[in-house]
């Protein structure tokens, strides 16, 4: 009888297997997340969507998915934007460049930047939601010309903890970016404006039809940003949200990421308005 395999053992090779990537540079971005960029073997690059995860493994220690945070147009080494919160988080902020970290990945749907061209943009980062979507941010600066409007609305809750400071810096000062920022709490030096994300959309003027709004964060926000799109008339199509789920394989095998009929590993982490429907639950 012949001998029958769930998956093809040469696919499996490719999908369970870990490059060994090279750590090249480690940054404090705040007490609690770090910047790593990362080389593949021989500099090749990731072949990465903005939107899309790697599986980050390190031996005797684990695996856990982490958002691509930097944009495909940066070549030879990629980032990850990391929260130190457990096990494989701690350790990782301990090591230093020339150390080694398995790597699995690019998985997930992304952002369908192809479909994206030509639109408006409306960005909505809640808290470390930045991380994956700085990864479109910097892809749609570097294709500037392919896109309308860039508008980023980004919220955290103390200015203490606002990540990418010179990045913003340079949003704030760049004419073709329209940024606007918002802490729950602001400190003693903070100028800024005070309040949740959600206080930053209905004082926007947006072509609805025209503007595809791309956002990540808790999902606390979740629910109050849907509300807010939809009072502005945001059509279901133009809104997409990148959801976060426990994993384990990141490959659409073990089932642990699944909401209702969808593994959040390969039909997501991006969902569009009309998929999210059918999602309430992850909301
Ligand atoms: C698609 C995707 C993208 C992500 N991108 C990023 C990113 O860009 N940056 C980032 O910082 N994080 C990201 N995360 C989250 C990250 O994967 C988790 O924080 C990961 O668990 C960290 O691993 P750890 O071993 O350090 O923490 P763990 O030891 O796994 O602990 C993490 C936290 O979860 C709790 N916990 C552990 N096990 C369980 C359990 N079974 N049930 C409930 N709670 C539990 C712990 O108490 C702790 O608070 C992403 C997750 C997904 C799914
Ligand atoms: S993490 Fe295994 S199916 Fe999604």
């Amino acid at each position: 009888m012949p001998q029958r395999y769930l998956i093809d053992p040469a696919q499996a090779q490719d999908l369970y297997l870990p490059l060994m990537a090279e750590l090249v540079s480690v940054k404090a971005l705040t007490p609690q997340e770090t910047l790593y960029e990362i080389a593949l073997p021989g500099g090749r690059d990731l072949g990465h969507r903005p939107g899309q995860f790697v599986k980050v493994s390190l031996f005797g220690v684990g695996e856990a998915p982490f958002s691509v945070s930097s944009s495909p147009t940066k070549r030879g080494s990629f980032e990850l934007g990391i929260r130190t919160v457990g096990m494989l988080t701690e350790v990782m902020q301990r090591m230093g460049p020339g150390e080694k970290v398995g790597i699995r990945g690019p998985f997930g749907n992304g952002f369908d930047t192809g479909a994206l061209r030509g639109k408006d943009l409306l960005i909505i980062a809640g808290g470390i939601g930045l991380v994956p979507l700085r990864s479109l941010i910097n892809f749609v600066i570097d294709n500037r010309d392919d896109f309308g409007r860039l508008i980023i609305c980004y919220g955290n809750r103390s200015d203490a903890e606002l990540l990418f400071a010179e990045e913003r810096a340079a949003w704030e000062r760049d004419p073709s970016i329209e940024y606007h920022v918002t802490v729950d709490r602001g400190s003693s030096q903070w100028r800024g404006r005070t309040g949740v994300i959600t206080t930053l959309l209905p004082g926007l003027k947006l072509d609805v039809d025209r503007t595809a709004a791309c956002i990540c964060g808790p999902p606390v926000m979740f629910r109050y940003v849907l509300l807010a799109l939809r009072a502005k008339g945001m059509p279901e199509k133009g809104i997409f949200l990148s959801l976060e789920r426990r994993m384990k394989c990141g490959v659409g095998k073990c089932g642990h990421c699944q909401i209702n009929n969808t593994f959040v590993c390969t039909e997501g982490p991006v969902y569009n308005g009309l998929e999210l429907k059918s999602l309430q639950e992850a909301l």
